[in-house]
């Protein structure tokens, strides 16, 4: 029951650019979709952390743990998630990185080109540029059916059309809806849509060790970081990378040729360790195997910088190690591939 001076409703300011009124119990990110906020969302269930905000004034009643999906930093500087906070007061958020009057570019399915017996490059060709910054996401929407629109992360950008085609690397979710129609060939040449550039995981020029930790597609925004690394000249190509990919078995391993190439242009050490999980005994193997955190340590943690892409559990249990073996917290970068089902 409501008390007595409780208000129903509630009043939203985003980025003191757009108020409006919240009914009892609606969700913030609810209110701004039914005000035609382009307000940036995927899961809508505290799966995937794409609505997160920065809560400025007022107070909300929080309807899940987000622990799991931001960081320690982003909670002591007061980020909720959208989907899940229902006010309690007149509330006031910053939304990072927010273009109100993102109409998103449209574009179609121009090509894919499998990588893996469950992760394919998809190629979309868009009528307009996108801008973006390597490592960030956008959210995908089709245009001729009913699946929610799901995000996915800019692999490497297409020279050729410079930014008016793009492409993901998208791994087939068991009876996921947008990730098996994205890579049908049967979808070749329908139509999409990208929303506007959204996340925190891009290029940080720091001039120290770097290591990078991948899971399944998670590769894409890692090669997009490395490449804007390379191509600009950043100063964090003098230093020593490593880069762990952690896979089941020899199959997941893909882009090594790729990989490779950007080695040769690292200007100091350039390290790719694929660590097998759950490689055959007896096969031909004589790579690394196990988990790929066992990979973590002093050595290449101590003074880095850390880049960190894929399965949300992965991404935990690394970022651990690397808080362990001397890797500072804010210097740990990373983007959680979380779905519907919370385990990506
Ligand atoms: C920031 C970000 C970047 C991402 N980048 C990439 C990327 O580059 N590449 C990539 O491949 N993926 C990426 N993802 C994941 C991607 O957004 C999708 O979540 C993924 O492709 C699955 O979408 P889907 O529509 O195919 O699956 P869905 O239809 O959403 O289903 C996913 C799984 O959840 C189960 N499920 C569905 N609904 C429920 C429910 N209510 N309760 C329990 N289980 C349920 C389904 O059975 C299925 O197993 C990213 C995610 C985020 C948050
Ligand atoms: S839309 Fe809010 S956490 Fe996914």
């Amino acid at each position: 029951m409501l008390g007595l001076f409780e208000k129903k409703e509630h009043r939203l300011v985003i980025n003191a650019q757009k108020s409006l009124v919240l009914k009892h119990k609606e969700t913030i990110l609810n209110g701004a979709l039914r005000n035609d906020v382009k307000f940036p969302h995927s899961c809508k269930v505290g799966g995937c952390g794409t609505c997160k905000c920065r809560l400025i004034s007022g107070k909300v009643k929080e309807l899940t743990d987000k622990s799991y999906l931001l960081s320690k930093q982003e909670i002591a500087e007061n980020y909720i998630l959208a989907c899940q906070s229902t006010p309690k007061s007149d509330v006031v958020i910053e939304l990072p990185n927010w273009d109100k009057n993102d109409n998103g570019v449209a574009g179609y399915i121009s090509g894919i080109e499998p990588l893996t017996h469950n992760i394919s490059e998809v190629i979309v060709s868009l009528d307009d540029h996108i801008h973006y910054k390597p490592g960030q996401y956008t959210s995908v929407q089709t245009l001729d059916t009913d699946i929610p629109a799901r995000c996915y992360s800019f692999a490497h950008k297409h020279t050729l059309d410079e930014d008016k085609k793009t492409s993901f690397f998208v791994r087939a979710v068991p009876e996921g809806h947008m990730s098996t129609w994205l890579i049908d060939p049967m979808n070749i040449g329908a139509k999409v849509k990208l929303s506007a550039a959204s996340g925190d995981f891009y290029l940080r020029d720091q001039a120290t060790p770097v290591l990078c930790v991948v899971g399944g597609s998670g590769l894409a925004p890692i090669i997009a970081v490395l490449e804007e690394a390379i191509n600009s000249n950043s100063a964090i190509i003098d230093q020593p990378l490593t880069l762990l990919m952690g896979v089941r078995s020899q199959r997941d391993i893909y882009y090594q040729e790729h990989i490779k190439n950007l080695g040769v242009l690292w200007k100091n050490d350039f390290h790719f360790i694929p660590v097998l999980s759950d490689e055959p005994i007896d096969s031909d193997w004589s790579g690394q195997r196990g988990m790929v955190t066992e990979y973590i340590n002093e050595k290449n943690c101590h003074y880095g910088t850390g880049y960190l892409c894929g399965p949300p559990a992965m991404l935990d249990a690394a970022m651990k190690k690397m808080q362990v073996s001397g890797m500072e917290s804010h210097r740990i970068f990373f983007d959680k591939f979380l779905d519907q089902s919370g385990s990506s």
